[in-house]
């Protein structure tokens, strides 16, 4: 009997689709995704990716607005996700109504958004970045002699903030994920092992992020754990991320960064509840069946697309 995994491969192949994985996801179907010619990247990597691939059908392996991005660049192709309750806690704790009215209560500011948000957010912003990209976007900007409007994640914005001196108004959201890591417990934990190197995304509060040896999107992260001499990293992200590291670097040792939970004691604080919705049988059901496509407005797309394309064609 074939496995699940055959079954996929099989259907992929002949659907013409191809699987694209964030790095938080089931390492199941990270792994699937590689051996089937898609990728298993970081949120701006996965579009870019869709955009120039040939395949018919996209199917992303990660949340809503990771499909929604791939469908804005690639508007010809089917874009499904695996479950359409996968959400991101910064694109609910934005919505667009809301949005709006503060864009229009702040029109002298340029309005950057973080690609954590929905299309239409998206549609109305001047710019998208990703956490790979905000600093070295608003520095450009800076230079320009803008004012900003940043939304959704308090925390990054505040990071970004405090890094380039930009007068930038703050949309409050924040990851549900990061927003567990605490300052107290990493530094009892950075005294046990003084000889590790501590590694944060920032989407993390101020204070973890101020404890940090390296400070980045996932691929920087990663590529942290690669390249640099400690063997032991203290790591503030979502761990699906684990397993890219481990494949990266075999022998180095890798430690959770504590989190503390909605419960004192929840099961995977360090896990998104989102990505965590990715498994291998709803990527079967999704190629087999056309679930969970991503289906956007052709107005929204092309505000959208705008913004999304300054990002990709920004050079620095
Ligand atoms: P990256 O763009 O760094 O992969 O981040 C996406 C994300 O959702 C982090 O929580
Ligand atoms: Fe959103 Fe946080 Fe989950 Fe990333 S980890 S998808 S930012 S809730």
């Amino acid at each position: 009997m074939l496995s699940i995994q055959e079954k996929i491969k099989t259907a992929l192949k002949a659907h013409n689709a191809i699987l694209v994985a964030h790095y938080y996801v089931d390492a199941k179907l990270q792994t699937l995704a590689e051996e089937t010619g898609g990728i298993v990247s970081d949120s701006l990597e996965m579009a870019r990716f869709s955009q120039n691939c040939d395949a018919d059908i996209i199917i992303v392996a990660g949340v809503k607005f990771m499909g929604e991005t791939a469908k804005i660049l690639s508007p010809e192709k089917t874009v499904l996700i695996l479950d359409d309750n996968a959400t991101c806690s910064l694109d609910e704790d934005c919505p667009i109504d809301e949005f709006s009215k503060f864009c229009d209560e702040h029109s002298n500011r340029t309005v950057v958004v973080y690609a954590n948000t929905s299309a239409q957010v998206k549609a109305k912003a001047d710019w998208v970045v990703t956490s790979g990209s905000a600093l070295n976007v608003v520095k450009y900007l800076k230079d320009k002699g803008k004012k900003i409007l940043w939304a959704p994640d308090k925390h990054l914005g505040n990071y970004v903030k405090n890094k380039t001196g930009v007068d930038m108004l703050l949309w409050q959201g924040a990851c549900l994920v990061h927003e567990r890591f605490k300052a107290k417990a990493l530094i009892q934990l950075q005294n046990i092992y003084p000889e590790a190197a501590t590694l944060v995304h920032p989407e993390s509060p101020q204070e973890v992020v101020d404890l940090a040896d390296v400070i980045g999107s996932t691929t920087t992260l990663i590529n942290a754990v690669k390249n640099r001499k400690e063997q032991t990293f203290i790591v503030a992200t979502d761990n699906g991320i684990f397993h890219k590291m481990h494949e990266v670097a075999p022998n180095k040792k890798l430690i959770e960064a504590p989190t503390m939970g909605e419960s004192a004691d929840c099961e995977s604080c360090a896990h998104c509840q989102w990505m965590a919705m990715n498994t291998l049988d709803n990527c079967l059901d999704a190629i087999q069946n056309k679930t969970h496509e991503i289906i956007i407005d052709q107005s929204i797309v092309i505000q959208a697309k705008k913004s999304i394309h300054k990002l990709l064609n920004f050079t620095i």
